[in-house]
């Protein structure tokens, strides 16, 4: 029971990559405040489990909420930064509402989570942010130009978290996988190879949380890269 005094929030605890990792905090003893639109998908909640239904791109009313949370609960000393969608395509191909969105969700929502947060975390002994970002954070790639600049700026706000933080004892961390295989790619028109070595499995990032959750609070991991030991696309 590693975790036996963290109260951490994860967004997109609903699916895939942010339910391995709250399934896997709780596991550790810790206590999750899920942040998702549809809770439906767990059969039967664990106690530990505070779901909190939230559409993340509703940017307007997204502060009074958190606050609110804040409020409920002062000893939140950890965010996973998860919840995100994939859009890939040339750039002409998003309409202004389409490019608004993405940004909306993979971006902006994280910065106002933190920026809510941030300031009560400050008062714990010990917090972290942990950022999901992706391999498109560390180059561009065809076709990759929206979903790349949203990755690529919470790399920037994971680093810049991690000086701003550090003397509040806060930890900053990006976790960046290559292909997970979840329904991220139920909307794509490509996904990873079939073969074991072609993805990385939702619970492999949920165990690189908990390393980075369970370190010597002096220690920080500050980026963690993971990919599929082949990389093998399948277009649809
Ligand atoms: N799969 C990959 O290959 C891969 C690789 C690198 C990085 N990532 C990143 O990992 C993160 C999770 O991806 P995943 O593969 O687990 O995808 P997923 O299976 O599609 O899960 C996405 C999660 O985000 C939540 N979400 C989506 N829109 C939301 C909204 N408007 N408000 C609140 N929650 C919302 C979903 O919950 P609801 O639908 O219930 O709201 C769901 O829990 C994303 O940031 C993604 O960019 C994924």
């Amino acid at each position: 029971m590693t975790l036996k005094n963290r109260t951490i929030i994860v967004t997109g605890a609903s699916r895939g990559i942010g339910r391995a990792i709250a399934e896997t905090l709780i596991q550790e003893g810790a206590t999750v405040i899920g942040i998702a639109r549809d809770f439906s998908t767990w059969d039967e909640p664990p106690r530990q489990l505070i779901p909190l239904q939230l559409d993340l791109t509703r940017l307007d009313e997204l502060p009074k909420q958190i606050k609110k949370l804040a409020r409920q609960h002062p000893d939140i000393n950890g965010i996973i930064f998860n919840a995100g969608e994939g859009r890939f395509g040339s750039l002409e191909e998003f309409s202004p509402q389409q490019i608004r969105h993405l940004i909306d969700l993979n971006l902006t929502s994280q910065i106002l989570l933190a920026r809510e947060l941030v300031p009560n975390m400050k008062r714990q002994p010990q917090g972290d942010l942990i950022f999901i970002g992706s391999e498109a954070a560390l180059s561009g790639s065809r076709k990759g130009a929206l979903y790349c600049a949203t990755k690529f700026a919470l790399r920037g706000l994971a680093q810049s978290l991690r000086e701003e933080c550090s003397n509040s004892g806060i930890r900053s961390t990006i976790i960046n996988p290559g292909m997970v295989k979840t329904g991220f790619f139920d909307t794509l028109a490509f996904e990873p190879g079939e073969a074991e070595e072609n993805y990385i499995l939702p619970q492999d990032v949920a165990d690189a949380v908990f390393t980075v959750l369970s370190a010597r609070p002096g220690t920080c991991f500050d980026e963690i890269n993971l990919s599929p030991l082949k990389r093998v696309i399948k277009f649809k």
